[in-house]
């Protein structure tokens, strides 16, 4: 196989959350590499040639500039997926690998018709040798498949397959992207797959330290990204677990998450309790390795991981509770305020944010929703909520009781409670004593993200709350 010394070309195939952003930073970085980012979604694709930079379809601090830089120079998005996968000798595959909501494994496996469909438009399509890049995160020993596959499928040409997981955050992707913890490779054992990682590694190392750069076998590439999202996730649902324990006993979990943070074989990060995790990624990936050690048949290991998701749906689940216990047992009629709906901070993401449950939780129970986030758009909220439906009549109902607004101060103006679902810093900026003034008494604040002084709220006059207080 044809391996280039230096990679001129590369192609990536999606272009989303992660595509985009990995794909702006490595044209950033190496000027000289071209780089086609292709996807079947016109729409999304003319967003990323938009004029406008405030009209990418991903929010992300930073992006624009990069995008600004690279775009037009050596970065190019467009639909002709045909064109990107002839010209370029690496591709990477970026689409996306949701939940399969169909056949077998449904609710826990990952949906890998996508990457499938990548695999075999590449083989169709490539007339000359190429290096494929398993960049989407997917099920341990996935790299085999799209090998058979572009076996199979192609005209004699042949395919390195490498596996390349992203570890960035949505929020801060651009600075994991510029300074990341580690970057990983991983290949075949034999010369040519050496030589494929070394090609990609000599990429990154255009930016990142070679001591960063980490390289293994295929397997247990594919495999670390799945279990770093687990242990990532594993934490959250451990400190809310513990959260719940406060909220019996009087203790604090932000002052035992400090305590025990300090341990430094603990460590501080990834401790903040929360009305629960949201992200296209930390429950999908946990089910998908839940689905693989039931395959494997390892049910110990199964249930120990599937914990860990149902810790999360407890979590979001008490917190709704807390809310209608806490307004007299019915939310019926009542006006709730929603600070925030996205699933974290500086993003436009909302996939299985926490505040879709809530919202859906408490509207069973005929509450009127008000929401407030700075980027979220109306049309995605009611996606959301068509996508949690349990019928057409529910998507209806839920219909008529959420309200959107563009400013946050008349979400907020004669409600009978807000709920803090995001940890936007400029909520923590508001006039919260005018904003007690205009609301109905008593005012209760249901903070999901701890991110308010509980003592100054209660100077204030509200009922405040926090998650672990
Ligand atoms: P996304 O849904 O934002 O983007 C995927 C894109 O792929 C979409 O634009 C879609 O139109 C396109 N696509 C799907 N099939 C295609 C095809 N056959 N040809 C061309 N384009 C096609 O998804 P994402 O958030 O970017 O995630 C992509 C992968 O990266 C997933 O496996 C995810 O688990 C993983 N990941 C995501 C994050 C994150 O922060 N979002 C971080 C690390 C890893
Ligand atoms: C996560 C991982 O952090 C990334 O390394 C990984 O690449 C990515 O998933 C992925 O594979 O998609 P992301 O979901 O973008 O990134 O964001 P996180 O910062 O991990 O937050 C996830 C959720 O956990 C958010 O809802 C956040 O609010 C919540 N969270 C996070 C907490 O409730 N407490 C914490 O201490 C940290």
């Amino acid at each position: 196989m044809t391996i280039p010394n230096t990679i001129k070309t590369i192609t990536c195939i999606g272009a989303g959350y992660v595509g985009g952003p990995t794909m702006a930073v490595i044209a950033q970085k190496c000027p000289h590499i071209k780089v086609n980012v292709v996807d079947i979604n016109p729409d999304r694709i003319a967003a990323w040639n938009d004029s406008n930079l405030n009209s990418l379809p991903v929010y992300e601090p930073g992006l624009a500039e990069v995008v600004e830089e690279a775009r037009g120079r050596n970065l190019f998005f467009s639909t002709e997926i045909d064109d990107g996968i002839r010209e370029a000798e690496m591709i990477f595959i970026s689409v996306n690998t949701p939940t399969k909501d169909y056949g077998l494994g449904k609710g826990m496996a990952a949906d890998l018709k996508y990457v499938e469909l990548c695999a075999r438009q590449i083989a169709r399509v490539a007339e000359s040798d190429k290096i494929v890049v398993e960049k989407s995160t997917l099920p341990v020993r996935t790299a085999e498949s799209i090998r058979t596959i572009l076996e199979a499928e192609g005209n004699g040409q042949q395919f390195k397959v490498l596996s390349n997981p992203e570890f960035l955050a949505e929020g801060t992707a651009i600075a994991d992207l510029y300074a990341p913890d580690r970057v990983l490779i991983g290949g075949e054992q034999d010369e040519e797959g050496q030589k494929s990682i070394q090609a990609l590694a000599d990429i990154y190392a255009n930016w990142v330290n070679r001591e960063n750069i980490i390289t293994t076998r295929l397997w247990s590439s594919e495999l670390s990204k799945l279990t770093a999202n687990a242990f990532l996730a594993q934490r959250i649902s451990s400190i809310n677990a513990i959260s719940a324990l406060c909220e019996k006993t009087g203790a604090d979990v932000d002052e035992i998450a400090r305590a025990i943070g300090a341990d430094t074989r603990i460590g501080s990060k990834f401790l903040k309790s929360s009305v629960g995790f949201g992200g296209s990624c930390f429950q999908k990936d946990i089910l998908n390795l839940v689905y693989l050690c039931r395959h494997f048949n390892l049910p110990e290991v199964a249930d120990y991981w599937e914990q860990v998701v149902k810790m999360n749906d407890y979590q979001k689940h008490r917190f709704a509770k807390q809310i209608i216990d806490s307004l007299f047992n019915s939310v019926s009629g009542k006006k709730i305020a929603f600070l925030g709906w996205a699933f974290k901070k500086d993003t436009n993401d909302t996939r299985e944010s926490a505040a879709i449950y809530v919202a859906k939780e408490l509207m069973l129970d005929k509450a009127e929703i008000h929401v407030f986030d700075p980027k979220v758009t109306k049309e995605r909220i009611v996606e959301d909520l068509k996508n949690v439906a349990a019928s057409k009549a529910e998507f209806k109902a839920m219909k008529k009781l959420i309200h959107f607004h563009d400013e946050p101060y008349p979400a907020m103006n004669e409600a009978h409670a807000i709920a803090i679902l995001t940890e936007w810093d400029e909520f923590k900026t508001y006039d919260w004593s005018s904003i007690y003034n205009n609301m109905l008494k008593p005012a209760f604040v249901f903070d999901g993200r701890n991110i308010l002084n509980s003592a100054k709220m209660d100077e204030l006059g509200f009922r405040y709350k926090g998650v672990g207080k």
